[in-house]
């Protein structure tokens, strides 16, 4: 079975004025396709095509790997959003940041202070590491949690495609952004 593109959760326009719908167009209907695309035209004769993606990702090499990730990171990416997102998170998730980080504007602080330090292309994400206790991690390029041991939480793109539209070269006003419409309830739910 060909792997599929998904579907945003969300009308383009939805996540206005944080994100425009010609970005989430752009980003969603021309980058992730790609992905998608690619990703499928490798799988050919690649021996996983029964695969799922998620399993795809974990044993693919070379190429396909990176595809198969970038098509997976965008699916997980699009689920981090929501026009009813931002402020913080609530439950457990609030209790595990607080332990780990003192207080959710500290968490924040670092996450974005290692969104805008990540050389090019890449991924910031909230994980759960095995030992239970949250962390940030930064992934270079295609690279994904997925293929290691943390459960991730929480993506945020920062490879420049997902907001030169908009903002240029401005990670910086994308990260205030992000955080504008991250969706805590559905990272609350992630955790293990
Ligand atoms: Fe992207």
């Amino acid at each position: 079975m060909p792997i599929e593109l998904p579907a945003l959760p969300y009308a383009h326009a939805t996540l206005e004025p944080h994100i425009p719908a010609a970005t989430l167009e752009l980003h969603h209907g021309s980058h992730h396709r790609a992905y998608v695309e690619e990703t499928n035209r490798l799988l050919e004769g690649s021996g996983l095509e029964e695969l799922a993606l998620e399993q795809v990702v974990r044993q693919a090499r070379g190429r396909l790997a990176e595809q198969a990730a970038q098509a997976w990171n965008h699916g997980f990416y699009w689920t981090c959003l929501s026009p009813r997102g931002g402020g913080e998170p609530g439950g457990r998730l609030a209790e595990l940041l607080a332990r780990q980080y003192g207080d959710f504007t500290r968490f924040r602080e670092e996450f974005t202070r290692m969104a805008l330090a990540l050389p090019g292309s890449g991924w910031v994400w909230l994980v759960q590491h095995p030992d239970g206790n949250p962390g940030i991690v930064a992934t270079r390029g295609a690279a994904t949690p997925l293929t290691g041991a943390d459960v991730p939480l929480l993506a945020c793109d920062v490879w420049e495609h997902a907001y030169y539209l908009d903002r240029r070269d401005a990670r910086a006003e994308y990260l205030e952004a992000f955080w504008k419409v991250v969706d805590w309830e559905a990272a609350g739910k992630r955790l293990v």
